[in-house]
């Protein structure tokens, strides 16, 4: 699939200090190249203790600088050069001991010295032990650069390669870092197809209470949804999310209301009409709780069981296609197991959609769970009036992207 050239004409200078993670590098260097920037490559003597500049080499296109004092490089360029030349200076994995050089002002080998030659634009992803990472010198360290605006991106919190330990200090994915580069750079969003739209999203499950401390829900993970705004966001819309239960962040730039049931959900999403778009992201539970209880429901050793009895939510989708306040373009989802083309068909004209997301949420084989639910990755079935186009297999963050595309052009045609 061809990827938006969002990093073209940009000149990352990467310094890759010694960590293990710098066998995540390469990965990173292709992230940002398939962008369209132009990568060269700074690394400490420590780094090469994990990769070969050789390898760097070959996947940057360019010639690494190791040195301070390597004569050709430096008649020929200059870590001066090198400092100026940079749009951005991005240091991944950045060790502790890199950090505490920064924060002190240290230059005593080509990396430390570029970074002080520089007055680009710079982006660390700390990588260490998270010992390292909690200790209090690095914590006085990472405020200092933030103070100098250096921005940080991660740790993760996650498995350390080295003893199994787990914690924060794992150097962000590749992907994640190649994308707050893209971001930092984002082109002017008054620019975007979207630009001076109003985009609504519903995303999430809801949470349908029994008693105060038991409700019903489903396995949403709110990971389309979220996407979704955040593509809307980019494209140069103002976003409202309205979002059940989930344990994401509201992407930046979108106004994120959080609700818990259907009706809540509802009442929102009325609430934040007129829109120009507005999609059903969120798995509303189709049933709740007729009464549910406000004392929590105790056993009392009979043996006896509570009987719940549901009542059917309000179709928020339906409740909005066929209102007077009825956005120009509306995209409703399909979860199915079976059928699914044809659930998706009877949903677009029974529920007044103009495109119908419909998507297998079938679990992998053998299993109860998993699979498009709470995963990374969708694959779909987009339907219209106009007949239905199968999408290959895409992350969600590439599906939303694809999606808000559609819904910008077909509203500006
Ligand atoms: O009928 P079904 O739940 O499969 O329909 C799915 C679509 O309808 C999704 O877009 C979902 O967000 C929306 N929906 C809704 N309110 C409901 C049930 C579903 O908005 N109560």
């Amino acid at each position: 699939m061809l990827i938006d050239q969002t990093l073209a004409g940009r000149t990352i200078l990467l310094v890759i200090t010694g960590g293990i993670a710098a066998y995540k590098t390469p990965d990173l260097v292709r992230r940002m190249r398939e962008r369209g920037a132009r990568v060269r490559v700074i690394m400490t003597r420590g780094a090469t203790g994990f990769i070969t500049p050789l390898t760097l080499g070959a996947v940057s296109g360019e010639p690494v600088f190791t040195e301070l004092w390597d004569r050709d490089v430096e008649q020929d360029i200059g870590h001066i050069r090198l400092a100026r030349e940079a749009d951005m200076v991005l240091v991944a994995p950045a060790t502790a001991d890199f950090m505490a050089k920064m924060a002190h002002g240290l230059a005593d080998d080509l990396a430390s010295t570029v970074m002080l030659a520089t007055t680009a634009p710079v982006m660390m992803a700390p990588a260490m032990n998270p010992k390292m990472w909690q200790h209090p010198a690095t914590r006085r360290n990472l405020e200092t650069l933030r103070g100098d605006g250096v921005m940080i991106i991660g740790p993760e919190i996650g498995e350390m390669a080295e003893t199994g330990e787990s914690g924060a200090g794992r150097m962000s994915e590749p992907m994640d870092i190649a994308m707050a580069v893209e971001a930092f750079f984002a082109p002017d969003r008054s620019a975007g197809p979207l630009a001076g739209r109003h985009v609504l999203i519903t995303a999430g499950p809801t949470h349908e209470p029994i008693d105060p401390v038991r409700y019903i829900a489903n396995r949403s993970s709110g990971k389309q949804g979220y996407a979704l705004a955040g593509a809307a966001y980019a494209a140069g819309a103002r976003v409202t999310l309205i979002s059940g239960p989930t344990g994401l962040d509201a992407p930046t730039g979108v106004d994120r209301v959080s609700v818990q049931t259907a009706n809540d959900m509802l009442t929102a999403t009325q609430k934040a009409l007129p829109a120009d778009v507005a999609i059903f992201a969120a798995a509303v539970a189709d049933w709740r709780v007729a009464a549910a209880s406000s004392e929590k429901l105790k056993k009392n050793g009979s043996g006896e069981r509570p009987a719940l009895t549901l009542t059917e939510n309000p179709d928020i989708l339906k409740t909005i296609a066929t209102g007077s306040n009825r956005p120009a373009r509306i995209m409703g989802f399909a979860a199915e197991t079976q059928d699914i083309e044809k659930h998706g068909r009877d949903k677009l004209t029974r529920k007044g959609a103009d495109y119908i997301v419909a998507n297998n949420v079938t679990p992998p084989e053998g299993e109860i769970v998993g699979g498009v639910m709470g995963g990374d990755a969708n694959m779909i079935t987009l339907i219209t009036a106009d007949g239905a186009e199968p999408w290959p297999t895409m992350s969600k963050t590439d599906v939303a992207a694809r999606l808000i595309a559609r819904l910008a052009h077909d509203l500006n045609a």
